[in-house]
């Protein structure tokens, strides 16, 4: 009796085995991707820190049903992915004028002095005019992150003197805050990159030692600086190679997909100059229908990266997609993207 039992038990064990890790060990993006427990990773709009050998995947939690306002999941291999839970719930997000704020998306970095956990995201209510900075912090890199603070990092006015109508209060508060990402440069020093006035154009702003907000004094061209200007894009996704910044943008439509950019600059407050689409092959003006969210540096390579992108379907978003895709460089220095139905971190580079 007590052997049959032990048998069944194997045998619950090994189909549960047998169903809980991804068939194999490689991407495929645009399919639904399961966690280590079977279950859709909601990981939208997401960046991806490594920490002490682990890779932690931070995005917008569209979990139906879910508290969750961003998700972690941690990961050795970059392909099985075990859910670590509700980073930051939403009812740790700030009300105004009778309004629950929402993050896009989200973004964390380490910072070795305070050693804190930092979180930024794009916070917003209905409309997108409240477009501000939503900044958290935890000692654990699963969180829980505790709520700081809900900012618009560079409160210049000049710019703003003949705005009207000025919905987003851009006069007072300085530039909206939407698409955004966080990055630390080889100094320690952490940068943000958001998309300013109504989407318009591209700012960058250095953070206080902390990373808890921006450096002050704030001087443009000195500790911010507007880039890409009037150029009207967003979902930046920078990295650094050979010593250059590279951004990678989309343009402005939406939920809608269209066509990348990628800008290099000297400097990381740039000026960023453009080096056309990244993406080549069919689908190419469409971004593969996905939205730039994160450029990953692949494991145990300078030279490899790792586009991190969205395909949303915004008549029901928790069922958007995560393209991973590999980013290769040319000759010429410039980017190239190409599009693989399954690929893994040894052929998707040829
Ligand atoms: C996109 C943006 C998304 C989301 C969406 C809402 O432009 O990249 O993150 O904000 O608009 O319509």
């Amino acid at each position: 009796m007590r052997g049959t039992h032990q048998f069944v038990f194997a045998l619950a064990v090994g189909m549960f085995a047998a169903t809980s890790a991804p068939a194999k060990l490689e991407f495929s993006p645009g399919e639904t991707w399961l966690d280590t427990s079977n279950k859709t990773i909601h990981a939208h709009g997401g960046g991806v820190l490594l920490h002490s050998n682990i890779y932690y995947w931070y995005g917008e939690d569209r979990t139906p049903g879910g508290s969750g306002a961003v998700s972690c999941y941690s990961s050795t291999n970059l392909y099985e992915w075990k859910r670590e839970g509700v980073a930051l719930a939403r009812f740790d997000l700030p009300r105004t004028d009778g309004q629950r704020a929402f993050v896009e998306r989200p973004k964390v970095i380490y910072n070795p002095r305070t050693k804190k956990f930092v979180l930024w995201a794009h916070l917003e209510q209905r409309g997108y005019s409240y477009a501000r900075a939503g900044i958290a912090t935890s000692d654990s890199p699963t969180g829980p992150f505790k709520f700081l603070q809900a900012i618009r990092p560079v409160a210049n006015t000049n710019d703003f003197a003949e705005l009207n109508p000025d919905p987003a209060d851009e006069k007072v508060l300085g530039s909206m805050f939407r698409d955004m990402n966080v990055y630390v440069d080889d100094d320690d020093r952490a940068y943000v990159f958001y998309a300013g006035e109504d989407n318009w154009t591209m700012y960058v702003a250095r953070l206080n030692d902390d990373f808890t907000g921006p450096k002050l004094p704030a001087v443009e061209n000195k500790t911010w600086a507007k880039i890409l200007v009037r150029a009207h894009r967003e979902g930046p996704a920078p990295f650094k190679y050979h010593g250059k910044y590279y951004l990678i943008t989309s343009a402005c439509t939406g939920w809608k997909p269209n066509a990348a950019d990628c800008a290099v600059a000297d400097n990381i407050l740039g000026p960023y100059q453009s080096l056309g689409n990244p993406c080549v092959g069919e689908n190419a003006d469409l971004t593969y229908e996905t939205q730039s969210t994160f450029v990953l540096p692949a494991p145990g390579s300078k030279e490899r990266f790792i586009f991190i992108g969205d395909e949303w379907h915004p008549e029901n978003l928790p069922d958007s997609r995560h393209v991973w895709l590999p980013l290769t460089v040319q000759t010429n220095g410039t980017f190239k993207l190409r599009w693989h139905d399954h690929w893994n971190l040894t052929n998707g580079w040829k």
